[in-house]
C-alpha cells in the first residue's frame, strides 16, 4: 500500500487514512494510494469505503507544486471519477480545510460528513485556474447554480453549517474524522442506503450565463479565472451529458493553466509564504510582546493602535496635548467602531478595547512597562530624535523601539538613543489596522532577536512582512517615487494624466497615479519636492505642472480638486479637472517641450519599465533581499494586480532582455532618468531571470 494512504479494515468497511503532511495535498502518491485503496477495497468484498486525512486537515487541494510539471498518471478527474464509479458506498469524513481537488474528492464520494470547525471552498480562482476535477459540474448539481456561481467566482471558504444548508454534505458532528466517518458509514449500510453519485443527479438550472460571465470579468480587473470559471459552470447546465461538461471543464481548465496569470498567481502563494522566512532568523527566539506604546496618534498612530488592540495587545499610546489625546482616541474609536459594525468584534469587546485595553496620555511615564514602542509623530528628524531621546530614558531594557518613518534615516534615529541594538523600523501602511504590508526595516546595529521581534509582530498583526535595509523610501516608497516620476515625464511629453490612469487601471491597479495623488493628498508629496529641490541633480527634468497645481491651492480630494474634481465628494470619484491641461500646457511651454502622441501602450511601457528597473537596482544594491520580497510589497502595499505575481514576476514573462532594450530605447531622450540598473544588465548577459534569484540560482 501507498505510504501516502493508509489502508485499514473496520467489517465491512475500508478506511483510507490520507497520511502527506503537512496539508494532505494530492500529489502523485495521494492519487496513487487512492486509486489503489478503492481497488482493493472492492477486491476484497469491502461494503463501503470512508476517506479521511490524518493530521490538521482532509486534503487541502492539489499539490500546488506539481503545476507546470508533466502530469503524472492516475490524474484527479479521471480518479474523482474512478471513486464516484466505485459499486461501493464511499462516504468522506472532513476535517480542516477541505479546498479544491480535496473538495473535488468529496463531491466524488456518495455521501458527505464533516466536524463543526471544517472550513470547504474552491479557490482555484485564485490560482489563475478553476477547478478542474469536476468541482464545476458537481457543486451546482448539489448547491444550485447560482451559489455555485458565487462560490467558485469568489473562491471563498465556508464553514460545515453553510454547506449543510446548501446541500453540499449531508451531516455535521462533532468527533474525530475516523470515528464519525465510520459511524455514519454504519448507520448508511444499516439503513440499507443507496449509492448516491452527484454526477447522476440531474444537470442545475440554466441562468443568464453570459451576464454573470460580463459582470464578473468587470469585477476581475484583468483577472480570467473567475470569468472562465462561469464558463465551465455553463457546461454543466447546459452540456448534453455530465461527460460532456466534465470534458469541457477540463480544456477550460488546460487554457488557464498555461496562462501567464497562473504562473502570477502560484508565485504570489508562494513568495506570501517564503517572504517572513528569512535564514539568518532561524533559532533566534523574538523578544515577548504583551504591551504596546505608540507615539502620535495621527493617522498612522490611530491605525497602528487600532491593529495592535484587535489581536488582543495592550496600548498605550502618547500624544502631545489633551486636544491630541481626545483626538487620538476618538480616531482608535471611529476605527474600532467600524470593525463593530461589521461584525467584526462585539460590543463587549468594544468597550473593553477602548477601555481598559487602552491607554492614552501626554505623559512618557506611562511607557515604563510596555515591551515594544512605535514611533508615527510628524516625519521631521529633529523631532523624531527629540522623541527617541525621551524614549531611551522611560522604556524599560530590552524594549523595542520602532519608528514608522516613510523615508528618514533609521541609522540616525537610532543614534538619538544609548541602545540602537533595539532600534528598528517598522513601516506600516495606510490605514495601518486595514493594509497588508509591513516593511521591517533593519539599522546596522539592530540586534537580530529585535528584527526577530519585528517579524512575530507582523504575523500577530496578521501582516504580510518584508525586510528592507535603509535607503530613501526603503523598498516600496523608493520604487513607487520613480514609476511616479515616469508618469509626469509621459505627460510632460504629450499624454494626459488621464490616459495614464486608465492605463495604468486597465493593466489592474485599482487607482492610477494622479488619482492616487489625489487620494493621498498632493500637498505631501509637494512638501517633499520642496525639500528634494536644494540636492536635485541639474541633469534631472522636473515636470512643474504638478506643483502649479498646487500652487492654487488644490490638493486632491481633501480640497475637493486635484487633477480630478470631486463635486460628489470623495466617494463619488471624479471627473478630470480642465485646469490641469492649462497647466501642462503652460509648463511645456516653459520648457520647450513639444507634445506628442502616445499611446496606451507604450504610456504603460514606460510606467512598467520605470518600475522593474528601480526594483533591481533595490535587489541589486541589497536593499531586498530577493525579487520576490520587491514583489509583495508591490503587491500588499502599493495595489500591484496580484495576478501578476509582482513587477519583477512580470518582467520575467515579458522577458527581460525587451524591457532592457527599451529602457535604453527611452534613454536616447533622457540618459540621466533611464539609468539601467547593473542587476538587469547582468541577467540579461547570463541568459537568467529574477526568479532563478529567488530560487538561489
Ligand atoms: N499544494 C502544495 N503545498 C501546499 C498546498 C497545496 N495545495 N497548500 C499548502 N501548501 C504548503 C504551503 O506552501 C506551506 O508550505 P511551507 O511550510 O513549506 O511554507 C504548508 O503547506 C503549510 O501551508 P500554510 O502555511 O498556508 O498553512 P495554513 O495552515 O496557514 O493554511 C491552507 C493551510 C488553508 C490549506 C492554505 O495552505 C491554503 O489555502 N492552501 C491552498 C489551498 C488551495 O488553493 N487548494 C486548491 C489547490 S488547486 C486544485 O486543487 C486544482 C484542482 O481543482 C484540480
Ligand atoms: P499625522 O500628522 O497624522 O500624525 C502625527 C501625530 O503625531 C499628530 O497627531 C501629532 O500631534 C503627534 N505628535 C507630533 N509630535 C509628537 C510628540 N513629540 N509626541 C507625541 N505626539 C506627537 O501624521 P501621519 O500621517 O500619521 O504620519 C506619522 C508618521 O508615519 C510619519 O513619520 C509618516 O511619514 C509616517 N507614515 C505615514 C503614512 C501615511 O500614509 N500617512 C504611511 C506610512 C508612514
Amino acid at each position: 500500500m501507498s505510504e501516502a494512504i493508509a489502508y485499514e479494515r473496520v467489517g465491512d468497511v475500508a478506511v483510507l487514512k490520507a497520511q502527506n503532511p503537512p496539508v494532505n495535498a494530492l500529489g502523485i502518491d495521494v492519487r496513487k494510494g487512492l486509486l489503489a485503496g478503492i481497488e482493493r477495497a472492492e477486491s476484497e468484498g469491502a461494503k463501503a469505503v470512508v476517506i479521511y486525512g490524518e493530521g490538521k486537515t482532509y486534503f487541502a487541494g492539489a499539490d500546488i507544486r506539481e503545476f507546470g510539471r508533466p502530469p503524472q498518471e492516475p490524474y484527479l478527474p479521471g480518479l474523482c471519477s474512478r471513486i464516484e464509479a466505485s459499486p461501493l458506498i464511499v462516504v468522506s469524513a472532513m476535517h480542516g480545510t477541505a479546498l479544491g481537488g480535496g473538495l473535488e474528492v468529496a463531491l466524488s464520494s456518495h455521501y458527505r460528513i464533516a466536524v463543526p470547525s471544517a472550513k470547504m471552498g474552491l479557490p482555484e480562482v485564485n490560482l489563475g485556474i478553476l477547478p478542474g476535477a469536476g468541482g464545476t459540474q458537481r457543486l451546482p448539481r448539489l448547491a444550485g447554480t447560482e451559489a455555485a456561481l458565487e462560490m467558485i467566482t469568489t473562491g471563498r471558504h465556508f464553514g460545515a453549517a453553510e454547506a449543510l444548508d446548501k446541500g453540499i454534505i449531508d451531516r455535521i458532528e462533532e468527533g474525530v474524522p475516523r470515528e464519525i466517518g465510520l459511524a455514519y458509514t454504519q448507520e448508511l449500510l444499516d439503513a440499507g442506503a443507496p449509492r448516491r453519485a452527484v454526477g447522476e443527479m440531474p444537470a442545475p438550472e440554466a441562468v443568464d450565463f453570459d451576464a454573470v460571465y460580463e459582470a464578473t470579468l468587470k469585477k476581475g480587473r484583468g483577472q480570467l479565472s473567475p470569468a472562465t470559471a462561469v464558463r465551465a459552470v455553463q457546461a454543466a447546465a447546459e452540456a448534453e451529458s455530465f461527460e460532456a461538461g466534465l470534458k469541457r471543464e477540463r480544456a477550460l481548465f488546460t487554457e488557464l493553466m498555461e496562462s501567464d496569470q497562473r504562473q502570477g498567481l502560484i508565485h504570489a502563494f508562494f513568495s506570501e509564504r517564503a517572504v517572513s522566512k528569512l535564514p539568518e532568523l532561524e533559532g533566534i527566539e523574538p523578544r515577548e510582546v504583551a504591551a504596546m506604546g505608540v507615539i502620535g496618534g495621527g493617522t498612522m498612530g490611530a491605525g497602528i493602535a487600532t491593529a495592535a488592540l484587535l489581536v488582543g495587545l495592550s496600548v498605550v499610546l502618547i500624544e502631545m496635548t489633551d486636544e491630541g489625546v481626545a483626538a487620538a482616541r476618538g480616531r482608535i474609536q471611529g476605527n474600532l467602531q467600524g470593525a463593530l459594525k461589521r461584525g467584526k468584534i462585539t460590543q463587549v469587546q468594544y468597550d473593553q478595547l477602548t477601555g481598559e485595553a487602552l491607554t492614552v496620555s501626554t505623559d512618557y511615564a506611562a511607557l515604563g512597562k510596555v515591551d515594544l514602542v512605535v514611533e508615527a509623530v510628524f516625519e521631521d528628524m529633529g523631532v523624531k530624535r527629540e522623541v527617541f531621546g525621551k524614549l531611551d530614558a522611560h522604556c524599560k531594557p530590552g524594549a523595542v523601539l520602532a519608528t514608522n518613518t516613510s523615508y528618514l534615516d533609521v541609522d540616525e534615529i537610532a543614534a538619538a538613543t544609548s541602545r540602537p541594538q533595539d532600534v528598528i523600523g517598522l513601516h506600516f501602511f495606510s490605514p495601518a489596522h486595514v493594509m497588508k504590508l509591513l516593511e521591517v526595516v533593519v539599522a546596522e546595529k539592530t540586534a537580530p532577536e529585535v528584527l526577530a521581534t519585528g517579524f512575530a509582530l507582523g504575523k500577530r498583526l496578521k501582516k504580510v512582512a518584508v525586510r528592507s535595509g535603509i535607503c530613501d523610501g526603503f523598498i516600496g516608497n523608493r520604487i513607487m517615487n520613480v514609476y511616479r516620476k515616469a508618469a509626469e515625464y509621459v505627460v510632460l511629453d504629450g499624454a494626459s494624466p488621464y490616459q495614464v490612469d486608465k492605463a495604468v487601471t486597465t493593466f489592474g491597479f485599482p487607482m492610477g497615479p494622479f488619482a492616487m495623488g489625489d487620494l493621498a493628498g498632493l500637498d505631501i508629496n509637494w512638501a517633499a519636492r520642496k525639500r528634494r529641490a536644494p540636492t536635485r541633480d541639474p541633469r534631472e527634468r522636473v515636470p512643474r505642472f504638478y506643483e502649479m497645481l498646487c500652487e492654487g491651492g488644490d490638493f486632491g480630494q481633501k480640497t475637493g480638486k486635484g487633477f480630478y474634481v470631486y463635486e460628489d465628494g470623495p466617494r463619488g470619484g471624479g471627473v478630470p479637472n480642465p485646469q490641469v491641461a492649462e497647466l501642462i500646457a503652460k509648463d511645456q511651454e516653459q520648457q520647450g517641450v513639444a507634445p506628442r502622441e502616445f499611446s496606451d501602450a507604450e504610456v504603460l511601457r514606460r510606467y512598467m519599465c520605470a518600475m522593474v528597473n528601480e526594483a533591481a537596482k533595490v535587489v541589486g544594491e541589497g536593499i531586498a533581499r530577493r525579487p520576490l520580497d520587491v514583489d509583495m510589497v508591490m503587491l500588499f502595499g502599493y495595489g500591484f494586480p496580484r495576478f501578476w505575481g509582482g513587477p519583477l514576476k512580470w518582467a520575467d514573462l515579458q522577458g527581460l532582455d525587451g524591457i532592457l532594450a527599451d529602457i535604453r530605447a527611452y534613454a536616447v531622450e533622457d540618459d540621466f532618468f533611464w539609468q539601467p540598473a547593473p542587476l538587469l544588465e547582468q541577467l540579461v548577459a547570463d541568459g537568467k531571470s529574477f526568479d532563478d534569484l529567488n530560487k538561489g540560482a
